[in-house]
């Protein structure tokens, strides 16, 4: 009986094993494709307000098509919970609109070597705003990500002021959209998918008047024209390109989370990072001098190893909660 319980076990765990894996390649590949197209429509169509905009619109119409036709489950939500949800809704959107004004002033790979320094601010944030205390260890582990980044940052060939803000104010943006994400959102029982498009959604409303504030109507017409007729149609196919694969690339990875840990989602958005700069450096032709690959090679390192040290400690913290809670 035993044999065949370890037989079964197994057999569940490789199924889990490739469904994780599928996630992730999935994940990765929808990310490089609007990064890619993203990064095209931005260099012939300078307005990263609206193209932000667009990549929530195209979301949030997506979603209301699934739920009308009963593709996707129409989620059961609540006055409380969107009023949870909106200083999540708030903090995506001042990060996504910040790393596409990032991307529209540097190379892609440039704002996700510093996006790659994300655990860095979480951990600042969490230690100086929130007041929780880290091991050494944890501490440690940042030098390499400030290190790298750092080194990057310096020796980057094309730096621009406005696209390294950007993808710092990024980075702060993202850290309290995750704060306020698990503190509000406790015992709200909404799926990966569904918790996306409503946040999508909200974003989309709260981004819609900041966009025809900061840009317009007049610019973007303007602008569409000369990237028409500098592209040719194609230039309709890119802009729907980069937003129908951002919805699809952050809608995957919240279904991800769903089915695995925190820790393995971090090792899989570093993995993610990695191919994306890889491939955009490749298609792109980004020049790239040896001491920047340094740099930013040593800020993965520090994230892995972040990964692996900040982890573990909150995992021994909660083994210690439960055992002192099963021996009251
Ligand atoms: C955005 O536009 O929202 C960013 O490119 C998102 O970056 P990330 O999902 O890779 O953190």
């Amino acid at each position: 009986l035993n044999i065949e319980l370890n037989h079964e076990e197994t057999g569940i765990e490789a199924t889990q094993r490739l469904k994780i894996g599928l996630y992730f390649a999935t994940w990765w590949a929808l990310n490089v494709v609007f990064n890619i197209y993203n990064k095209k429509v931005l260099n012939a169509f300078p307005y990263p307000w609206l193209v932000s905009t667009l990549s929530l619109a195209a979301g949030s119409l997506l979603m209301l098509i699934s739920w009308a036709t009963r593709v996707a489950e129409v989620p059961n939500v609540d006055l409380e919970f969107w009023k949870a949800l909106f200083p999540v809704a708030v903090a995506h959107t001042i990060g996504h609109v910040a790393a596409t004004v990032s991307m529209s002033k540097v190379a892609v790979s440039f704002t996700h070597i510093i996006k790659s320094g994300e655990p860095a601010f979480s951990v600042l944030v969490s230690r100086f705003l929130l007041g929780e205390a880290f091991p050494v260890q944890v501490y440690l582990s940042l030098l390499p990500i400030i290190g790298g980044c750092a080194l990057a940052a310096v020796t980057e060939l094309n730096f621009n002021m406005i696209g390294f803000l950007g993808a710092m104010i990024s980075n702060l943006a993202f850290v309290f959209r995750n704060i306020f994400s698990k503190k509000g959102m406790k015992g709200m029982r909404v799926s990966g998918m569904n918790y996306y498009a409503c946040l999508s959604m909200l974003s989309l409303f709260i981004l819609t008047p900041l966009a025809i504030a900061v840009e317009g109507p007049e610019l973007w017409a303007a602008g569409w024209q000369k990237a028409l007729s500098q592209i040719g149609p194609n230039f309709v196919w890119w802009v729907a390109a980069q937003s129908v694969f951002y919805h699809l690339y952050n809608q995957v990875s919240y279904m991800s989370l769903d089915q695995i840990s925190p820790l393995t989602f971090s090792i899989g958005n570093t993995m993610k990072r990695i191919s994306v700069i890889v491939s955009s450096i490749l298609i792109f032709h980004t020049p790239i001098h040896p001491v920047n690959a340094l740099g930013a090679a040593i800020a993965i390192l520090g994230t892995f190893l972040y990964s692996q040290v900040h982890f573990r400690f909150s995992y021994s913290l909660i083994s210690v909660s439960l055992h002192f809670e099963t021996n009251q």
